[in-house]
């Protein structure tokens, strides 16, 4: 058949959002991890879609960490940035590193597609998408294409969407 295109993603998000249960999630159930542990520095993850054939860069997002994340940003042609919804204390501190992504010289002036995944939505206080996406601000980026999914990473719902909104915008 068809050789799929290559593409890098960069999983970010805070700790504790379910990054690496979302890419876990992704890969084929032959691959998946049965217990997800915090990522320590990150690790690298693959998963297919009907076109396309992700490497994932599954960043962690502990704070002793998350310096590491610009490294592999000139590399990254998609981005996955993970919030969980029912954490309402750190909304402020994923809206920063969120900022402070969106203006970092290697990502600032690039047409990056940016999946949001608001997950947790299975927590009896997670906030909606759309509230989520209030509080981060995401209606002021304008010069990227943008999508925000409420998620249950460990249901598995929601990432369908999510990674067909992805592979629209790179396909
Ligand atoms: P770091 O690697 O430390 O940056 O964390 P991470 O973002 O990779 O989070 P991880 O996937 O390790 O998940 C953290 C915890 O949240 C785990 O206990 C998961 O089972 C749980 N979790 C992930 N997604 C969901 C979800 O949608 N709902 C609920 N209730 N728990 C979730
Ligand atoms: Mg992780």
């Amino acid at each position: 058949g068809l050789k799929k295109k290559e593409v890098n993603l960069l999983c970010l998000g805070l700790d504790n959002s379910g990054k690496t249960t979302i890419i876990n999630q992704l890969k084929p159930s032959n691959a998946q991890a049965q217990d997800i542990v915090p990522t320590i520095g990150f690790s690298i993850e693959k998963f297919k879609t009907s076109s396309l054939s992700f490497t994932v860069f599954d960043m962690s997002g502990q704070g002793r960490y998350r310096n590491l994340w610009e490294h592999y940003y000139k590399e990254g042609q998609a981005i996955i940035f993970v919030i969980d919804s029912g954490d309402k204390l750190r909304m402020v501190v994923a809206k920063e590193e969120l900022d402070t992504l969106l203006n970092h010289p290697d990502i600032k002036h690039r047409r990056i597609p940016i999946l949001f995944f608001a997950n947790k939505m299975d927590l009896r206080d997670a906030l909606s998408a759309v509230k989520v996406s209030q509080l981060l601000c995401l209606e002021n980026i304008k010069d990227k294409p943008w999508h925000i999914c409420a998620s249950d990473a460990v249901k598995g719902e929601g990432l369908q969407e999510g990674v067909d909104w992805l592979q629209e915008q790179i396909a």
